[in-house]
């Protein structure tokens, strides 16, 4: 063989070893890359109520590692904020919708026949652009001030009473969801924070509240507090409006909250929309974050970015099982 002949075989040798080589690395590493896919993270693993089809997860082992942190700090460590409507409460029982605390009122006695279709019309106006999965939160948020501003005005005409409210509540079909008293029973028990941000109505939240026997004395709730005049009439909100995209600011207005809960830097968040992460906004330091999201509508269009957004996704999910089970781990 001549010189070139002998280069030649030896290129096309080390060119198949290459192929070998490479092909036997491309299929361990495949290979691995499946086990590691399939293969069931530990703490999960214990947890049978991560097997439910509502769980969603983009990165199990990152929900492995936040739970191990959390399970490291225990109770000492931990906080709760979340979200109330179609968060705590439920989005629907068997298909039908359940009130958000803005529903119970637009469905209550106390409003008269015309305030409940102009009510109505806005939620159906407005409700689709809150959901919306082409517009962004910026987008949205002009729209949502506009809601709030016009069924705000709409209920202080209505002149509601106060006294009246616990009523309304009872009458309603507001329901929270499964595993509610499991929830805030053992989050009291253990003495956990627990920040309730809710741009609905606070006055009827707190009535659902302690209706449910579960306002436990570790709840803090912050959202539309209604005024009212010395007859118990409603004649307008306190403080700043909360509204769906602006809980950035509303989290940073309670800084103080936050800060005498300086060692609570382990915390799980609950929400049902893109604008619930910004409720954590305002706590100094984080150490380990749960971010857990109901998705209740529009499922198909928006999982994607709650799958981005939110470490445990719950689709169509009217249960705390979940937060009830990690609860466990924890505490
Ligand atoms: P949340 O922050 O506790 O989820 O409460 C806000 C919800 O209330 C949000 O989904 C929009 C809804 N809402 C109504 O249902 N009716 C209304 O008139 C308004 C202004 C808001
Ligand atoms: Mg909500």
């Amino acid at each position: 063989m001549d010189r070139m002949a002998v280069v030649k075989v030896g290129a096309a040798a080390s060119a198949s070893v290459c192929v070998l080589v490479g092909g036997l690395a491309l299929t361990q590493y495949v290979v691995a890359k499946k086990k590691r896919a399939g293969k069931k993270t530990k703490i999960i693993e214990m947890m049978p109520q991560f097997e439910k089809p509502t769980v969603h997860m983009r990165d199990p082992e990152r929900v492995e590692q936040i739970i191990c942190g959390l399970i490291k700090g225990g109770a000492s460590k931990l906080q709760i904020i979340t979200d109330f409507d179609m968060t705590i409460s439920k989005f629907a029982i068997n298909g039908k919708r359940c009130p958000t605390c803005h529903n119970i009122i637009d469905n209550c006695k106390l409003v008269t026949e015309e305030c409940r279709q102009k009510l109505l019309q806005l939620k159906h106006k407005y409700y689709p652009i809150e959901i919306d999965p082409h517009l962004t939160m910026e987008e949205k948020f002009p729209f949502m001030v506009e809601w709030y501003f016009k069924s705000h005005s709409l209920l202080v005409e209505q002149r509601l009473e106060k006294d009246k409210l616990p009523e309304v509540v009872r009458e309603s079909d507001v329901a929270l969801r499964e595993g509610y008293e499991q929830f805030f029973d053992c989050l009291h028990q253990h003495n956990v924070p627990v920040f309730i941000f809710s741009a609905g109505l606070g006055d009827v939240l707190e009535e659902i509240m302690r209706q449910s026997a579960v306002y436990h004395p570790n709840i803090k709730v912050v959202s539309n507090f209604m005024d009212f005049d010395d007859n118990g009439v409603l004649k307008g909100f306190k403080g700043e409006l909360i509204h769906v995209y602006n809980k950035h600011d509303g989290a940073l207005r309670n800084t103080e909250y936050f800060k005498q809960l300086r060692d609570n830097s382990n915390i799980i968040l609950l929400g049902d929309s893109m604008g619930d992460l910004s409720m954590a906004d305002g706590v100094p330091n984080v150490e380990n974050l749960l971010k857990i999201g109901f998705l209740n509508d529009k499922v198909e269009e928006r999982l994607d970015k709650y799958l981005d957004s939110y470490d445990i996704v719950l689709v169509k999910d009217e249960t705390l099982e979940v937060p009830n089970a990690i609860l466990q781990k924890v505490l």
